[in-house]
């Protein structure tokens, strides 16, 4: 069954057609990868996905996005936030909230547990699915800001972990990284998708390489092209997906 479908979407920011009649099946409990062109829409689709884009005024979405087969325009906005998880590319822990309640609030506010003892047992399940509870069960005190780079992103990651989401979407999450951190990042993803799909843009094609049992193409706005990984790496059909991945664009 596939966990998301993105049916014949189009986002306009005023007069400008940003995503231009995407159709696209995510499967469930795979890595999907989104590669592209810088302003190619990369990250419009997936604030598309889970509705964070209607904070924006300008932007405008036509289309459907089905989870499990059901429309989130038919779902209370928190709800699909809360099930679409989504982390950035700069780490964006509350810097002045300490690593235990970085995790802690998101189920506070949703009343997902009942008392601190749940609680507690959540902030550690989150912690370890995100491989970072053995760097912090010391110091669950400290301020988050105090995390080196690589730790507030699994921190952010553990966070929207914390909501027990379905799909989590990865906006560039490790270009902010040294390749250790990337290196555990990309780790970290191969592991969770036992569980969750994840969906990750990014900009180093290596890296859908790497991860990505599915990648997509996006150019202008358009899905130029998805398929295996494998397939778009080594038998890609249309010429721009070739002169992408090869490095000969433009
Ligand atoms: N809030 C906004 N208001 C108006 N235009 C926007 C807004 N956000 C993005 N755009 C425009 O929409 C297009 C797609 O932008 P988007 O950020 O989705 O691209 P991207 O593929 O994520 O690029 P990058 O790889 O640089 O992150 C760009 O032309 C961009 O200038
Ligand atoms: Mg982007």
């Amino acid at each position: 069954m596939n966990s998301l479908e993105i049916i014949n979407l189009n986002v306009y920011y005023g007069n400008r057609h940003v995503i231009k009649g995407i159709n696209l099946k995510i499967p469930q409990k795979v890595v999907f990868a989104i590669i592209g062109p810088s302003g190619s829409g990369k990250s419009t689709l997936l604030r598309a996905i889970n509705r964070l884009i209607e904070l924006d005024e300008d932007a405008k979405v036509e289309g459907d996005v089905r989870l499990f087969k059901k429309s989130i325009y038919e779902m209370d906005p928190r709800e699909v936030r809360r099930r679409i998880g989504m982390v950035f590319q700069q780490p964006n822990p509350f810097p002045h909230m300490s690593i235990y309640d970085n995790v802690a609030l998101g189920p506070r506010l949703n009343k997902l547990v009942r008392n601190k003892e749940e609680l507690d047992y959540l902030v550690e399940w989150a912690l370890k699915k995100a491989a970072l509870w053995d760097e912090v069960k010391d110091r669950l005190g400290d301020l988050a800001s105090k995390l080196s780079g690589g730790q507030q992103q699994r921190l952010c990651i553990a966070r929207a972990l914390a909501l027990k989401p379905d799909v989590l979407l990865l906006d560039e999450p490790t270009s902010a990284l040294d390749p250790v951190s990337t290196a555990k990042i990309e780790n970290l993803l191969l592991e969770l998708k036992k569980s969750y799909t994840v969906v990750i843009v990014t900009h180093r094609i290596q890296q859908a390489a790497r991860i990505g049992d599915y990648t997509a193409f996006l150019l202008d706005g358009k899905l130029v092209e998805v398929g295996d990984t494998a397939q778009i790496f080594v038998n890609p059909k249309d010429r721009r997906t070739e002169a992408y991945i090869t490095g000969r664009f433009g």
